[in-house]
């Protein structure tokens, strides 16, 4: 078995994706894909130094670029769109990527604050980049959205109340994007990993959900099969596919 997802073409070639949470994991093995594939990336994380060393390693010359974004502060986002558009000419792919685990808590023990922040991390942010970037894909007639939810967000695990709770409506929040925005030549689709081996693995706590026991296929995920995912939804392989929530998962939604 390969150790990484083969490249099958340059399915991105002069298209340019902002992609958060770039720094680590998913997003930095989703910058690679996406470079190699031929786009233009603009590398976004709230660890700007992280970001810089995604860039710099992908050795990508002009068609890479790193910026420090909080993905909860719109001014910010904005800030990179404005980048994107400015450096590149277009924004053809924003992929809502940057997420935060919530350490493993009983319902009752989970106090405001690690409420608040899961919502705005990983869904607010959803939306405050939706309503900058959807106006510029409306001008160019065409666009996607991408987001990285989770299979906790389709089914829940014990323990996760506010992670849960926000991957679900990225899930919902996605489908309703794409069924507002789909006259508008812009497409909208989540992707669904399940325990991927990346940093954040460690920070949802011990449990089996953080083993090879988490999927029927018996191992955890891995970052470049989750980016190989959103490459494929980001090209034009899946031109006729919006509103989807895809499993890359082992198995475990069965
Ligand atoms: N690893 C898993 O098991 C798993 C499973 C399902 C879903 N996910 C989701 O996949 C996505 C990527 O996670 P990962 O596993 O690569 O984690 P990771 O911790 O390796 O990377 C997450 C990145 O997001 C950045 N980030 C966090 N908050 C941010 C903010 N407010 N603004 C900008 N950047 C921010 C971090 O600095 C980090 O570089 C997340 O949305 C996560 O919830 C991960």
């Amino acid at each position: 078995m390969a150790n990484h997802t083969a490249v099958p073409a340059r399915r991105l070639e002069g298209r340019t994706a902002i992609i958060t949470g770039a720094g680590s994991g998913i997003g930095r093995a989703s910058v690679e894909r996406f470079l190699a594939e031929g786009a233009n990336v603009v590398a976004v994380d709230i660890d700007g130094a992280a970001a810089e060393a995604t860039v710099a390693a992908a050795d990508a010359g002009e068609r890479a670029v790193a910026v420090t974004v909080d993905v909860t502060d719109a001014a910010a986002v904005q800030r990179s769109v404005d980048l994107a558009l400015e450096r590149f000419g277009s924004l053809d792919v924003y992929y809502n990527n940057a997420g935060l685990p919530q350490v493993a808590a009983l319902v009752e023990d989970v106090d405001d604050e690690t409420w608040r922040r899961a919502i705005d991390v990983n869904l607010t942010a959803i939306f405050l980049a939706a309503r900058i970037v959807v106006p510029i894909m409306k001008r160019q007639a065409s666009g996607v959205i991408l987001v990285t939810a989770s299979m906790s967000g389709i089914r829940p695990r014990p323990q996760l109340c506010a992670y849960t709770a926000a991957k679900g409506g990225a899930v919902v929040l996605a489908r309703q994007l794409a069924i507002e925005l789909a006259e508008f030549g812009i497409r909208v689709n989540s992707v669904n990993p399940v325990s991927t081996d990346t940093p954040m693995l460690s920070q949802f706590g011990s449990g089996d959900h953080t083993t090879a026991k988490a999927t029927p296929i018996g191992r955890l995920g891995r970052a470049d099969e989750i980016a190989a995912a959103a490459a494929f939804l980001a090209s034009d392989d899946a031109s006729f596919i919006t509103g989807s929530a895809l499993q890359v998962d082992g198995g475990r939604g069965i």
